[in-house]
């Protein structure tokens, strides 16, 4: 296994540690938050009692796949804990996240819960957000449009695409402009800006949702907690 892949394990295990008998957990999306499903689903074999929601249809179908109980968020009102991936982090638990696709609906899910913890691997760990090219997701309809006011804010927003060339739809069925801005010297106000641009539905800055972080390094975790 891969050094990266070994250190996703230990982070995703260590998050799942946050579990409690009786929570509603919500589950991330990407291939960190995948290890974190198969080990709470492996928890679950021991006796863990919990019930879960996802953020995404390819986590609904994993998780579905290892009999863990589910409930679709559109009945959910609050999560007791989510557990999640993420891009980049900064010192301050701020992140990107979207490489998967599935920021608006994470956001939302990160929204309702008590708690967030994110776990990576060490190589997420930044000085300043921005190395990873930011997603946002907008909607069809705006695309031209807010491609043209993407460009204003650096050069070479690109929508993004699937192996065969088409346009990458996510589970909302819109669009993922990935914006190599480089750094990120204010995210508060980039997300503001963005936040100001019809059709633009969603972006992968989180700025103040994480409570907690995983780093996996090494052969161990450090964790990392906001204040
Ligand atoms: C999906 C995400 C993921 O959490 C993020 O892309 C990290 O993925 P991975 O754990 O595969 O590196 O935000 O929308």
């Amino acid at each position: 296994m891969a050094d990266k892949e070994a250190e996703k394990k230990q982070a995703a295990s260590r998050a799942v540690d946050e579990v409690r008998d009786g929570m509603l957990v919500g589950l991330g999306t990407g291939s960190t938050a995948e290890y974190v499903v198969r080990e709470i689903a492996a928890r679950i074999a021991r006796g863990l009692r919990i019930t879960a929601t996802s953020t995404s249809r390819a986590t609904e179908a994993l998780a579905r796949s290892l009999a863990i109980p589910l409930v679709a968020f559109e009945a959910v009102a609050r999560v007791d804990l989510t557990i999640d991936g993420a891009d980049e982090v900064d010192s301050g638990l701020r992140a990107i996240k979207g490489g998967g696709g599935a920021m608006l609906r994470e956001k939302i899910v990160a929204a309702a819960s008590d708690r967030m913890v994110v776990a990576v691997d060490s190589s997420k760990l930044v000085p300043i957000l921005g190395r990873f090219p930011l997603p946002v997701e907008v909607l069809p309809f705006a695309a031209s449009f807010a491609a043209r006011r993407l460009e204003e804010l650096g050069p070479g927003p690109r929508r993004r695409t699937t192996s065969d060339g088409s346009p990458f739809l996510t589970d909302q069925k819109a669009y993922i402009f990935d914006l190599p801005l480089g750094a990120i010297p204010d995210p508060e106000g980039l997300a503001r800006t963005l936040e100001r641009l019809p059709g633009l539905i969603g972006h992968g800055l989180f700025l103040d949702e994480i409570d907690t972080v995983v780093v996996g390094e090494g052969e161990g975790v450090r964790v990392l907690r906001r204040g």
